[in-house]
C-alpha cells in the first residue's frame, strides 16, 4: 500500500475543506465483487459489455440485451457498498463542497448515501423509453431484480424499455458532463479505481489541473493519469481511503 507519508498529504489537504472532487471508476467497486472493465474477470456471463452495451446490439436483440442486463442487475442487488464508498459517502456529508463523479453504473455510491452524485454513464437501476415517448417522463428508477418482463415494456406508449447506461458510441448526458466540467474546476480533485482511458470522463482530471487543483490518484496499477497527477496513493480505493480517512478522524 501507499507509504503513510502520502496518506498524510491527503488527510491534511481534507482537514482545510477544499471544494473536493472525486471521479470514481469501477476498482472501487472491485471489494464489493463487481468485475471491473478492464481487469481479470471483466466478462459478465461470458460477455463483453462492448459487445452488449450498444444501440446496435439493442436494436438487433434487445430481449438478449435485456436478458444479459437483468442478470447483472441480479448479480449488483447481492454486492454491497465496501470502505472506498462509505469514505467517499462519509467526504461528502462533510466537507463543504463536495461533488461525486462516477463512471460506474452499479449504484454502489447511491447506496452508501452519498451526496451530490453525477452518474456520468447513467445507472443501470435507470430505464426509459427507448423511442422517447412523449408520454413518458425521461427516465426514472426501477431496481426490480428479476425484472417482471424480458425485455420490460414501457409503460406509457408500450414499447420498448432501455436501460438508463451510457452506451458505446453514445454521447454523455450534456446535464451530466456540464455538472462535472463544472465540478473539475475545483481545489482538490481525487481521481480513484478508473484506468482513466475513457474520454471524457479521463479528461476531468486535465480540467481540474488546468485550474490549479492539487490532484490525487488512488489506484494499485498505473494508469494514464498517473505521471502527471500531484500525488499517487498506490493501493486498493478501499484500503487507502480508509487509511486517508483513520488519519482525518484522529483528534489533532
Ligand atoms: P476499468 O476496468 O477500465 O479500470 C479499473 C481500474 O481500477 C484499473 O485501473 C485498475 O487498476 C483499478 N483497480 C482495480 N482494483 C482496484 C481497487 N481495489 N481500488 C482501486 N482501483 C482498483 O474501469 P473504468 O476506468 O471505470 O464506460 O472504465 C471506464 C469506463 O470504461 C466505464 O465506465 C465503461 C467502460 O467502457 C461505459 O460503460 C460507457
Amino acid at each position: 500500500m501507499s507509504d503513510a507519508g502520502s496518506v498524510a498529504v491527503l488527510a491534511e489537504r481534507l482537514a482545510a475543506h477544499p471544494r473536493t472532487t472525486v471521479l470514481t471508476g469501477a476498482g472501487v467497486s472491485v471489494a464489493s465483487g463487481v468485475p471491473s472493465f478492464r481487469g481479470m474477470g471483466g466478462l459478465w456471463k461470458g460477455k463483453r459489455a462492448t459487445d452488449m452495451a450498444t444501440p446496435d446490439a439493442f436494436a438487433r436483440d434487445p430481449a438478449g440485451v435485456w436478458a444479459w442486463y437483468d442478470w447483472r442487475r441480479q448479480q449488483l442487488a447481492m454486492c454491497a457498498p465496501n470502505r472506498a464508498h462509505e469514505v467517499i459517502a462519509s467526504w461528502s456529508r462533510s466537507l463543504d463542497d463536495f461533488t461525486l463523479v462516477t463512471q460506474n453504473v452499479d449504484g454502489l455510491h447511491e447506496r452508501a448515501d452519498t451526496e451530490n452524485v453525477v452518474r456520468f454513464h447513467g445507472s443501470i437501476w435507470e430505464v426509459r423509453c427507448w423511442e422517447n415517448c412523449d408520454a413518458s417522463p425521461g427516465s426514472w428508477w426501477d431496481d426490480t431484480a428479476p425484472l417482471e418482463a424480458v425485455p420490460p415494456p414501457c409503460p406509457y406508449c408500450g414499447g420498448l424499455l432501455r436501460p438508463g447506461v451510457v452506451w458505446f458510441g453514445e454521447a454523455i448526458p450534456p446535464d451530466a458532463l456540464e455538472r462535472s466540467l463544472a465540478a473539475a474546476e475545483c481545489e482538490l480533485f481525487i481521481v480513484a479505481g478508473t484506468s482513466a482511458v475513457v474520454h471524457p470522463a479521463a479528461s476531468l482530471v486535465d480540467v481540474a489541473r488546468d485550474h490549479g487543483a492539487f490532484t490525487v490518484e488512488v489506484n494499485p496499477d498505473e494508469t494514464p493519469a498517473s505521471g502527471s497527477v500531484d500525488l499517487v496513493l498506490r493501493g486498493p480505493a478501499e484500503e487507502v481511503l480508509d487509511a486517508v480517512e483513520a488519519l482525518g478522524d484522529r483528534p489533532a
